[in-house]
């Protein structure tokens, strides 16, 4: 039986550390509604309390006074890439020492990316991979060009450029998601952005103390995506997502449901901390293969277990190229998603920066384990929604990034009964 009905996805996770890091710096109090409260969120949230802000929960949302010193902190950012690298671009700026570390799976993931940028503003960091310690200098602006998209790297040099004298300037080349730049203005910094022949210019002017300010955090279409890949691979079926970011940077994975022949209806758009919001809604529909590739990418990177799932059940050869960013996610989830996709039947290759898969095929019955990776564990449960007879383990880990997860999910089968 496939899930029918409504629901409201927690909070956008990638805005809600933008906001609980920046509330952390900045003077007078920031109020933020509608936060993911998920371990990776708390983490960056435990930080800045521990760092000096204080942080007050009430029934309207998450009260943050910034601090204006950063104290001494041993930081444990647990499975969290945001935390640990838009940390490390505040921190680089500070006044005392600090450690950075995370679980297993963080300190296995490259941290150079985001400490090579941050020394050439004056930064003082030791460690390659999380423990990191950094020793908070006057840091100096600079021009600095990704090369690879990444969000992280960007607001990790943009965050240091807050403490930095003088201009700091990112290039990138290929577009990533823009929430830093989007959310600085609203604490009041001055961020100019010059479209590029490719990509963006991003400057801003340091030093500078942000201002607090109201946010309010719309839903993660990430998360959303679970649902919309539900409504469309069960039978029968029909979901609306409520109030979701529609932020262009971000629903890759909606242009390529419509690609692949589905029909995405979208209403009741909105506006929200200068972020478009919409409902989402999403039916059965039967699907077609397609490729996807180069500046796409950045834009579904996080659903691409998702895609990959879709395309098992699509008519035809998919085939995911560069995508090699994967290999240092929370797992190498190039190797994790083709495993975990085979064990339940997909006729599916990895390669070096992506997969082939073959489809449709029809999904067996088996035991998977999440690899302690939440969106496995996510995309995993929504084929066992489709085959019964796959059974997830390790699924307590969807905490990282959508705690409410299995509610959603119960919701929505009842509604179906
Ligand atoms: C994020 C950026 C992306 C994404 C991650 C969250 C962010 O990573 O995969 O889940 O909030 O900036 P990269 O910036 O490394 O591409």
């Amino acid at each position: 039986m496939g899930l029918r009905g409504t629901v409201r996805v927690p909070g956008d996770k990638s805005m809600t550390h933008r906001a609980f890091l920046m509330g952390g710096i900045a003077d007078g109090t920031t109020v933020i509604s509608n936060a993911l409260l998920g371990a990776d969120c708390l983490a960056s949230l435990a930080a800045v309390e521990a760092l000096g802000a204080q942080v007050e929960r009430t029934s309207d949302g998450i009260h943050i006074t910034g601090t204006d010193h950063l104290h001494a902190a041993a930081i444990d950012c647990g499975n969290s890439g945001t935390t640990i690298r838009l940390l490390s671009g505040i921190l680089a700026g500070g006044q005392e020492s600090y450690t950075l570390t995370g679980d297993d799976s963080l300190q296995k993931r490259p941290m150079d990316r985001v400490t090579v940028p941050l020394t050439t503003l004056g930064a003082k960091i030791d460690g390659t991979y999380a423990p990191l310690t950094i020793e908070g200098r006057r840091l100096v602006g600079t021009t600095y060009t990704l090369p690879v998209a990444s969000a992280q790297v960007k607001s990790a040099v943009l965050l240091a450029g807050l403490f930095a004298t003088g201009e700091t300037t990112v290039i990138e080349p290929v577009l990533s998601r823009d929430h830093t730049e989007r959310m600085l203005p609203k604490f009041g910094a001055e961020v100019t952005i010059q479209e590029q022949e490719r990509g963006r210019r991003i400057r801003l002017q340091g030093p500078i103390r942000l201002q607090a300010t109201t946010i309010d955090i719309p839903g993660d279409p990430s998360s959303a995506a679970f649902w919309w890949t539900a409504a469309v691979l069960g039978q029968d079926s029909a979901i609306t997502t409520e109030h979701v970011l529609m932020n262009p940077t971000r629903i890759g994975f909606l242009q390529v449901l419509r690609q692949m022949g589905a029909s995405v209806e979208i209403t009741n758009r909105q506006e929200s901390t200068g972020e478009e919001t919409a409902d989402v809604t999403l039916t059965t529909t039967s699907l077609q293969a397609i490729s996807i590739e180069g500046e796409q990418i950045p834009s579904l990177i996080d659903e691409i277990p998702l895609f990959a799932l879709l395309a098992t059940q699509a008519d035809g050869k998919t085939i995911i190229r560069d995508a090699a960013e994967l290999r240092v996610k929370e797992t190498d989830r190039i190797e994790t998603v083709v495993s975990a996709l085979k064990k339940i039947g997909a006729r599916i290759e990895a390669t070096a920066d992506g997969m082939i898969i073959d489809g449709p095929t029809p999904l067996i019955g088996a035991t998977v384990d999440s690899a302690g990776d939440h969106r496995l564990a996510m995309m995993l449960t929504i084929a066992s929604t489709l085959q019964p007879e796959i059974q997830v383990l390790g699924n307590e880990v969807v905490e990282v990034s959508y705690p409410t997860f299995y509610d959603d999910l119960k919701t929505l089968q009842q509604a179906n009964r």
